[in-house]
């Protein structure tokens, strides 16, 4: 038999077995350590639903957004409320891009662009979700080719692990059979009152990164990397996340109705401390580190609190921020940006972790 007809074959068994995969029942799972630390995950789009850390007055909270069902993630996932969004978390402007010269269209799902893998994206599938250990949660999923406008059948698998220093990493890798993007992250939102009865405007926050990709207004990157000096954007000093997020005169504040940009990290690739933010109320420190080159931040500006969350907590206006370590928004159409592509025989892999503590910086 000639080769072509082979490969034709194991492409349609491919195929068939992809369709015929069972989809997974939709469970929790709650991992704990020593420390009285918890989290809580649904395979509904490998997401965290609940993250307990301690607070300075020696009761527990609840730091990340959730809901009492889950039926409530399913009616809410346009604002994606703790999933893992991709394939490519963030924006593509028009949802195109060129790969190999070939070009491709993606779901357009946010204006004229492409968001967060498009409305049929890995957040909104139910994924294989195994506890691997007290501590671990293994998420995997097939997309396969073709999904949602991507190439390549790509397997995905992400663990979240819960340390004794009380610290959650996530831990990703993906392959692909076929030349492709992929920009995985989180898209937990933390308040670290423990609620969203209070404004996310009162933490401080700082960003370790000199610069930031400035967007047009649909907050796709114009291709500059400008310097935060100046500017409300500039977080290398700690500052209250409210200080200066109502700065219109700034161009940027103004596209995006406060903050939602990309910060450029200093350390680029390096594990390294990308963030940390602070909540003076309830003591709580979270440090964010990550080995990704970017850190989108979202301070709540879409939030209109006809939201309703875990027992009856209103996700009001700037209640919940989003501290997302990834690419740079729009990378496929920027060669001058960190390379998105992932070819076979190569695994992208992407670790981030989040961690918890009472020491003020
Ligand atoms: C963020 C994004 C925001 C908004 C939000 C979902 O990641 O930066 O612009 O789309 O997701 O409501």
């Amino acid at each position: 038999m000639k080769p072509f007809k082979i490969i034709g074959m194991l492409s349609l068994v491919a195929v068939i077995a992809l369709s015929c995969q069972r989809t997974p029942k939709v469970e929790m799972i709650t991992i704990s350590n020593h420390n009285g630390m918890s989290a809580t995950f649904t395979n509904y789009g490998a997401r965290i639903t609940s993250l307990i850390v301690p607070a300075s007055d020696g009761t527990f909270k609840d730091v990340v957004w959730g809901y009492d069902t889950v039926e409530e993630y399913y009616a809410s996932s346009d604002l994606y409320c703790g999933p893992i969004v991709g394939r490519y978390g963030n924006r593509i402007g028009k949802g195109r891009f060129v790969l190999e010269g070939k070009e491709y269209f993606l779901t357009i799902n946010d204006g004229e662009n492409h968001l967060h893998g498009g409305s049929g994206g890995l957040s909104t599938k139910v994924w294989n979700m195994e506890k691997i250990s007290d501590r671990e949660v293994k998420m995997s999923i097939l997309s396969p080719d073709g999904e949602e406008g991507y190439p390549g059948n790509v397997e995905i698998t992400v663990y979240y692990t819960l340390n004794y220093d009380n610290s959650l990493d996530i831990k990703y890798e993906a392959v692909t059979d076929a030349p492709t993007i992929i920009n995985l992250t989180s898209h937990a939102y933390f308040n670290l009152h423990g609620t969203s009865k209070y404004s996310t405007n009162s933490h401080i926050l700082r960003i370790n990164a000199a610069h930031f990709t400035p967007t047009d207004e649909g907050l796709i990157p114009t291709g500059e990397i400008a310097s935060v000096g100046g500017t409300p954007l500039d977080f290398r000093v700690p500052t209250a996340i409210g200080e200066r997020i109502d700065e219109v005169s700034f161009e940027p504040i103004a596209f995006a109705g406060g903050y939602d940009h990309n910060w450029v990290l200093d350390k680029e690739r390096e594990f390294s401390l990308a963030a940390e933010v602070f909540e003076p109320s309830t003591g709580i420190v979270m440090q964010v580190w990550s080995d990704q080159p970017g850190l989108q931040f979202y301070s709540g500006n879409f939030m209109d609190g006809k939201d309703i969350g875990r027992g009856g907590d209103i996700h009001g206006y700037r209640t919940g921020i989003a501290l997302e370590t990834q690419n740079y928004p729009d990378a496929p159409n920027h060669p001058d940006f960190p390379s998105p592509v992932l070819r076979p025989g190569e695994v992208y892999k992407h670790l981030t972790r989040y961690s918890f503590s009472l020491n003020a910086f």
